[in-house]
């Protein structure tokens, strides 16, 4: 069995691939920095027995996502987890264009692309996983972090979507959402600014994903505050949800940004 992780090199990603190597799957893991990948792949030879790949891709580049597809063709893959991702915190109308067209170009473009390939080959076959990391974000707007918010919409509903043509055809293919609130990982220091509350380990919501995503759970909510968090979004009215989300992102308290993230 084969586990591909993007986002591998870091936080919900990386321990998701962990918790695969844990289920005897080998690996293929994504992402940018080469020596966090390098890392991840000695550290699960070594406790869990299992091949491990590396690709280095900057997934922001839709060649680059077909080139992966194409790098893979030949090993049957059978489960997908999208995790790369970042967010851009602030004002709508000072929050820099070109950052954000790059977190639409991951968060959305990225996964919409390996999501189609990966389900073509996936319906060929009946069989497969795809899990989307989308967010609890997706359920609401966010003010101060509006295009987040609005590229795990996307993810949400796309997802949504795929899942119910699949469950239409009886196909045995599966496809799920992802959707945590705060996690403690590298994401507060990309996105430059910090949670109000402490959030789940990494390790806690990627177990937690991986058995609900083999239980063929469409939407997964990690912790009981974000399922509350997600009642909440569901009942009560716009306006309301609105300011309250509204008031949580302006009591973020902003912090540098980790722009040497990539030069690792
Ligand atoms: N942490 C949270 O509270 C939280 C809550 C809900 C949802 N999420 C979602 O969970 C997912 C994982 O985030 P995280 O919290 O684990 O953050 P993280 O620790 O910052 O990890 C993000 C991962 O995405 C990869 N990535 C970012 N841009 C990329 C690019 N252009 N090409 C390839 N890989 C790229 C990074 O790898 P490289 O930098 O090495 O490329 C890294 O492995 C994201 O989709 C995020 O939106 C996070």
């Amino acid at each position: 069995m084969i586990a591909l992780v993007t986002g591998a090199s870091s936080g919900i990603g990386r321990a998701m691939a962990v918790g695969f190597a844990k289920r005897g799957f080998n690996l293929i893991v994504v992402a940018r920095r080469r020596q966090r990948l390098l890392e991840l792949k000695e550290e699960v030879q070594e406790k869990y027995g299992v091949k491990v790949r590396c690709f280095c891709h900057d997934l922001s580049r839709t060649e680059e996502c077909l080139r992966l597809f194409e790098e893979v063709s030949r090993v049957n893959v059978d489960v997908v987890v999208n995790s790369a991702g970042f967010g851009v915190f602030g004002k709508f109308h000072e929050t820099s264009l070109e950052d954000e067209l790059k977190m639409i170009d991951v968060n959305i473009k990225a996964v919409h692309t390996l999501t189609k390939l990966f389900l073509q080959k996936f319906r060929e076959r009946n069989k497969g996983f795809i899990l989307n990391v989308a967010s609890i974000a997706g359920f609401m707007a966010g003010p101060e972090f509006s295009s987040y918010y609005a590229s795990k919409s996307y993810v949400i509903n796309l997802t949504k979507a795929i899942h119910e043509e699949l469950r239409v055809e009886k196909s045995n293919v599966y496809i799920g959402a992802l959707c945590p609130g705060p996690v403690r990982t590298e994401f507060n220091e990309i996105a430059g600014a910090q949670f109000a509350t402490a959030g789940i380990s990494d390790v806690e919501a990627a177990e937690y994903a991986i058995e609900k995503m083999f239980d063929g759970q469409m939407i997964i909510i990690p912790g009981a505050g974000t399922k509350l968090l997600r009642a909440a979004a569901k009942y009560a009215p716009d306006n309301v949800m609105l300011a309250a989300t509204g008031a949580v992102q302006r009591s973020r308290k902003k912090i540098e940004k980790d722009t040497d993230v990539i030069s690792e």
